[in-house]
């Protein structure tokens, strides 16, 4: 499959053939897809509604690691486009899942072990559907096979067959996009702002952002410190940001007395594609603000620092 470039995109030409690929796929079965909210899931719910309709049933799974309000926000932004989906509750699975874990790479097989294997073979399973549509774009495929990252949603160009070892067919009509080509056709699709200029989330969400092992306490904790750093820098204009937990405390004072407190690190990115990055030039008060609100409104953090390194050879995930 070759990559489609945004210069050479026709959004709506690129959506009617996947509408088209989609139906020759799946005939007259069922299809099934996971609906996350970011970008790249919501295009191909929307697409996968146009082909199929109500023979495709799109799940919200709440993982227990999403941001502030955001599986109740998603479903209602869709409710709204007529396309229905359902919530799945399965946060004790995940968070249980990620218990005792450390390493990153172990981290996110937790959570694409429990989410392939577990979470969504079980509603695969349920409803009968014979495939799955899942919004994978070039990047994805890039990384994971360079070895940089295991994105979570890459089996194939691994080495491993879905159908045998989860018991479904994967389609994935984004793969010939990056994410700038996503969001022409996500604004041609008719989806809000809200949904084409939203800022990339990883698929190991809050997991990602906790840097040791992911405690629903320590995934509580930076979803706090991931809504103050969204609200301030919301009209930066950047491509991304996000606030990590780190493992390591240093000493900090409160009250006259020593605390051995938390890190939170913000980091936040000017980038097109996400192949490369440099931090944005942020103004020193726009810093000043985010550490002050970080320090009152984030429990036990004594230290808020803002990562000045580029991608490469930083990741812009930290985990
Ligand atoms: P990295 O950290 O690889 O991130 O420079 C590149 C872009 O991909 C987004 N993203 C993910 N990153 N695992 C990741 O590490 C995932 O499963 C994933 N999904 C998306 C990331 O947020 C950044 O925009």
């Amino acid at each position: 499959m070759k990559e489609i470039e945004l210069k050479n995109l026709d959004a709506q030409k690129f959506i009617s053939t996947q509408v088209e690929a989609i139906r020759d796929a799946v005939g007259d079965g069922l299809a099934i897809n996971a609906l996350s909210g970011g970008v790249d899931s919501s295009v191909v719910t929307m697409i996968g509604h146009r082909a199929l309709g109500d023979r495709l049933k799109t799940y919200l799974i709440d993982n227990g690691l999403m941001r502030e309000g955001e599986p109740q926000q998603v479903v209602a932004v869709f409710r709204d486009q007529g396309v229905p989906v359902e919530l799945v509750d399965a946060r004790d699975e995940f968070l249980g899942a990620l218990k005792g874990i450390h390493d990153p790479e172990e981290k996110r097989e937790a959570v694409t072990q429990t989410f392939y294997k577990k979470v969504f073979r079980r509603l695969v399973l349920d409803s009968g559907a014979k495939h799955l549509l899942q919004g994978t774009i070039l990047t994805d495929i890039d990384e994971t096979v360079a070895g940089i990252k295991r994105q979570h949603n890459v089996f194939e160009q691994l080495g491993i067959d879905p159908e045998q070892a989860f018991g479904y067919k994967i389609l994935e009509p984004l793969v010939q996009l990056r994410k700038d080509g996503v969001r022409k056709v996500a604004e041609a699709l008719g989806l809000p702002r809200s949904i084409y200029a939203r800022m990339p989330f990883p698929g190991p969400a809050l997991a990602a952002r906790v840097i040791g092992e992911a405690t629903p306490e320590r995934i509580a904790l930076v979803r706090k410190a991931t809504s103050v750093t969204e609200e301030v820098l919301a009209a930066s204009g950047a491509f991304q940001c996000m606030a990590i937990l780190h493992e390591d405390r240093v000493t900090g004072m409160r009250q006259g007395k020593r605390d051995f407190g938390l890190q939170i690190e913000i980091r936040c990115w000017d980038s097109v594609d996400a192949r490369n990055a440099v931090p944005t030039r942020l103004e020193w008060e726009t810093l000043e603000n985010l550490s002050r609100r970080i320090l009152n409104e984030v429990p036990d953090v004594v230290s808020v620092t803002y990562n000045i390194a580029p991608k490469p050879p930083s990741t812009m995930e930290a985990v």
